[in-house]
């Protein structure tokens, strides 16, 4: 299967970097194909609102975010790993994100969905929060949904861990690493070949 990957920390070899390796480890493990996208090193504006989409499907923007969206197109399973900020998912990943308006309109204006594909579209939301507060992971959660149901991924699994601070702090929770492979191999499934 082709597993594509938002990376949307600017802490390299942060936590969510960490989580995110060990969820890609297990899934390169079994076989399966990685497209990794580092949101920070990318040049990837804002979305304009112009309504250049709207007849299209397409965005007229020519910057990163066209591999980006067809690598969306073709996707059978979708990550998404941010760090909480300012209880929300991090800019790199909204910005992403806003910039699927033009798969909104494709969905909805348009009436053309993304096909599912023989292996189906499912997703996994990977947060990392420094404070104890869970505000982050619903203002996160419920951003996510948005992007996964506009480019029809019609389920996804979200994994939070909050009080997780200093760069590295994550190497120290009792079970996050545990809780990122199993939901890496809920993600690809037990006998999928790929
Ligand atoms: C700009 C900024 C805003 C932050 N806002 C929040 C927040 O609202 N809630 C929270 O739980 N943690 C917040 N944090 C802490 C990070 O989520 C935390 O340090 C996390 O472990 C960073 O993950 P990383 O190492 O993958 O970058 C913030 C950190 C930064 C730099």
């Amino acid at each position: 299967m082709k597993i594509v990957t938002f990376y949307g920390s600017p802490r390299k070899g942060g936590n969510t970097d960490l989580l995110l390796n060990e969820a890609l480890k297990l899934i390169r493990d079994a076989g399966h194909e990685i497209i990794r996208f580092d949101l920070n090193d990318m040049n990837i504006r804002p979305c304009q609102d112009c309504g250049g989409c709207e007849t299209t499907g397409e965005c007229v923007v020519d910057d990163d975010m066209s591999p980006v969206a067809d690598a969306i197109r073709v996707a059978d399973r979708i990550i998404v790993a941010s760090p909480i900020f300012f209880f929300a998912l991090s800019a790199q990943t909204k910005i992403m994100m806003d910039r699927c308006q033009a798969f909104w309109c494709e969905k909805y204006l348009l009436k053309q969905p993304i096909p599912e594909g023989p292996k189906g579209r499912l997703g996994l939301l990977i947060l990392v929060g420094g404070m104890k507060q869970d505000i982050g992971l619903k203002c996160a959660e419920a951003t996510a949904k948005a992007f996964f149901r506009t480019i029809s991924v019609p389920h996804h699994e979200t994994i939070g861990f909050l009080n997780v601070d200093s760069k590295g702090a994550v190497a120290g929770h009792p079970t996050a690493f545990e809780d990122v492979r199993k939901a890496a191999q809920a993600l690809i499934g037990k006998d999928e070949e790929s």
